[in-house]
């Protein structure tokens, strides 16, 4: 029900955005995304090996075995997809201090179905790209 409620919130946040800020990024393939906003923690080749996943105190995963950790060996594809969600509109899994996506996406615009739509395209790229790079 939490899980929910969180999502929700996260979902409702990422709509806030307007279209034009993320414009700029609509062109970018699920790779170079990924390269832009994630390889700096999860490394060039997603094993969890980012420059900045030194620095920090959790473990970052590879993501290239996100579905070989699940019981039934399947990418969880629901999952990852409210990861990415929050990282559309928080910095860094929670680490606040840590602007990643933050600037281009933090508009207090009004809710609009072009930003939407937009936040949704760059999600589903990146979820995509996840999804190509299990082992
Ligand atoms: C500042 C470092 C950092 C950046 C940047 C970052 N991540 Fe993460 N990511 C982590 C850490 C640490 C975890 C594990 C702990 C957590 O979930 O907070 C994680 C977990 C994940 C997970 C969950 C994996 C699993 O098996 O459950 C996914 C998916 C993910 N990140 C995708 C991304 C994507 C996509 C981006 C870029 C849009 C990104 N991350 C950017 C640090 C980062």
């Amino acid at each position: 029900m939490l899980r929910i409620l969180v999502s929700t919130v996260l979902l409702g946040m990422v709509s806030a955005l307007h279209a034009t800020e993320l414009e700029p990024l609509l062109s970018y393939s699920g790779p170079q995304l990924y390269q832009r906003f994630c390889a700096s923690c999860h490394g060039p080749q997603a094993y969890g090996d980012g420059p900045v996943a030194a620095t920090l105190k959790v473990m970052v995963p590879d993501l290239t075995r996100i579905a070989r950790r699940q019981q039934n060996g399947e990418f969880p594809e629901q999952r990852i997809r409210e990861v990415v969600d929050g990282r559309a509109v928080l910095p860094a899994h929670g680490l606040r201090d840590m602007p990643v996506w933050g600037y281009e996406l933090e508009a207090q615009a009004p809710p609009d179905q072009p930003g939407r739509a937009a936040a949704q395209s760059l999600i589903d790229k990146l979820v995509g790209y996840l999804r190509s790079i299990q082992q």
